[in-house]
C-alpha cells in the first residue's frame, strides 16, 4: 500500500509559504461563508451563544435549583451549545491544563512525532493530523493530540506526553473534575426530560463505561485563513463535549441558517450536547453543527473532552419516555459504533453526489 507522508500543519505553517496547498482549500460554495474571525467575533447583532451560570444547579432551595435547570434546559433545546460559568472547576486548574498542553505543543515537531498515532492500524491515540477520508482529499488546518483520560483503569499512560512532567498529574485531575461536572449536567438534563435523576448517566454507560477522550486541537497561523477551516462543519457524536481554549476565537455555530461566532468568555467552559444525547432525548436536546476558523495572527489551541458511551455495549435510541403518538422516534436504534459508521457513510455519499 502506498501511503503519502503529509507534513504536519505546524511544519507547513512555519515553512513560510504564502499560499496553502490545494488540499486545504475549501470548496467554492463554502468559501463564501468564511470571514475574518476577529471581525466576526466583534459583531454584537444577531443571536449569541447563551451563557449558563451553574452556581445554583445544586442549590438546597428547590425553586432556585429549578430556575437554574430551566435555563440549562432552554439552552440545550434551543442551541445545544453554551458557555458554562461557575461550573466548579477552578481557574487555576484550567490554566494549568492550558499550560501543560501548550508546553507540549511548543516541543519541536520531531519530539512530538515520537507520539505519532497510526490510524491505519487502529492506534488513534497520540499526535496526529487529519487523513483525507474521501476522494476530494480535503484536509483541515490543524494538528492534534488525542487520548483517553477517564475512567482511570482504561487509560494508557504510556502514550501520554512525558514533557512537561506535570502533564499527567494536571490532566488527570482535570479529567476527574470534568467527570463530576458531566454527572451534574446529566442529572439536571434527566430531570428536565421528566426522568429519574440518574437515568441519562446510566443510559450513556455510567461511571464504568462512559469514556472521556481529550483532543487537544492545535491550529497554527494560516497564511490564507479565508480559504481554510481548522475543523470542518460537523456535529459531535459524543453525549456531551466540554471545551477549553486559549482565548483566541475560532468556533462557529450554525444557528438558524447562519454561522454565529462564539465570543471568548473568561473562565467559561463551552459545552456541546452531542448526537448521543440528541438521540436519547428524541431530538429535544440539539446537537448543533459547528466548525472552526483559523487566522493569520495567532495560534489557537482548544481542549475538547468528548464524553462518549461505549462503542458496542449500548443501543442508542430515543428513550420511551421521550416518545409519544405526536412525537414519534426520530432516530432508528444504533450502537455508538454504528452511528459513527452511518455518519461516515452519509459523508461518502455526499461526496459522490457532488
Ligand atoms: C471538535 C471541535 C472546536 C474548537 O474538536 O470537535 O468542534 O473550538 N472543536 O476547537
Ligand atoms: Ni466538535
Amino acid at each position: 500500500m502506498v501511503t503519502s507522508v503529509l507534513p504536519r500543519v505546524e511544519s507547513l505553517a512555519s515553512s513560510g509559504i504564502q499560499s496553502i496547498p490545494k488540499e486545504y482549500i475549501r470548496p467554492q460554495e463554502e468559501l463564501t461563508s468564511i470571514g475574518n474571525v476577529f471581525e466576526e467575533e466583534k459583531k454584537e447583532e444577531g443571536p449569541q451563544v447563551p451563557t449558563i451560570d451553574l452556581t445554583e444547579i445544586e442549590s438546597e432551595d428547590k425553586e432556585v435549583r429549578e430556575r437554574c435547570r430551566q435555563e440549562l434546559k432552554k439552552a440545550a433545546m434551543d442551541w445545544g451549545v453554551m458557555h458554562l460559568v461557575n461550573h466548579g472547576i477552578s481557574e487555576e486548574l484550567m490554566d494549568r491544563v492550558r499550560k501543560v498542553g501548550q508546553k507540549f505543543f511548543e516541543l519541536p515537531v520531531e519530539e512530538k512525532e515520537k507520539y505519532a498515532n497510526d490510524q491505519s492500524s487502529g492506534n488513534v491515540q497520540g499526535y496526529g493530523s487529519k487523513l483525507a477520508n474521501n476522494a476530494s482529499g480535503q484536509l483541515e488546518w490543524e494538528d492534534y493530540f488525542f487520548h483517553l483520560i477517564f475512567p482511570e483503569d482504561k487509560r494508557d499512560l504510556s502514550i501520554w506526553p512525558k514533557i512537561p512532567s506535570e502533564y499527567t498529574e494536571v490532566t488527570s485531575e482535570y479529567a476527574r473534575q470534568l467527570r463530576g461536572l458531566a454527572s451534574k449536567i446529566l442529572s439536571a438534563l434527566s430531570i428536565c426530560l421528566g426522568l429519574e435523576e440518574g437515568r441519562l448517566e446510566k443510559e450513556v454507560g455510567g461511571v464504568e463505561e462512559l469514556l472521556l477522550q481529550l483532543k487537544i486541537n492545535y491550529y497554527p497561523k494560516c497564511p490564507q485563513p479565508e480559504l481554510a477551516l481548522g475543523v470542518e462543519a460537523h456535529t459531535d457524536i459524543s453525549a456531551l463535549t466540554f471545551i477549553l481554549h486559549n482565548m483566541v476565537p475560532g468556533l462557529q455555530l450554525f444557528y438558524q441558517g447562519k454561522w454565529v461566532t462564539a465570543k471568548c468568555v473568561p473562565n467559561s467552559i463551552i459545552m456541546h450536547i452531542g448526537d448521543t444525547i440528541e438521540i436519547l432525548s428524541n431530538g429535544k436536546f440539539k446537537s448543533i453543527l459547528h466548525r472552526g476558523l483559523v487566522n493569520k495572527e495567532k495560534v489557537r489551541i482548544s481542549w475538547a473532552v468528548f464524553c462518549e458511551p461505549p462503542k458496542d455495549k449500548i443501543i442508542l435510541k430515543p428513550l420511551p419516555e421521550t416518545v409519544s403518538e405526536t412525537e414519534p422516534p426520530l432516530f432508528p436504534p444504533r450502537t455508538f459504533a454504528q452511528h459513527i459508521e452511518h455518519k461516515l457513510f452519509r459523508k461518502t455519499q455526499d461526496n459522490l453526489s457532488n
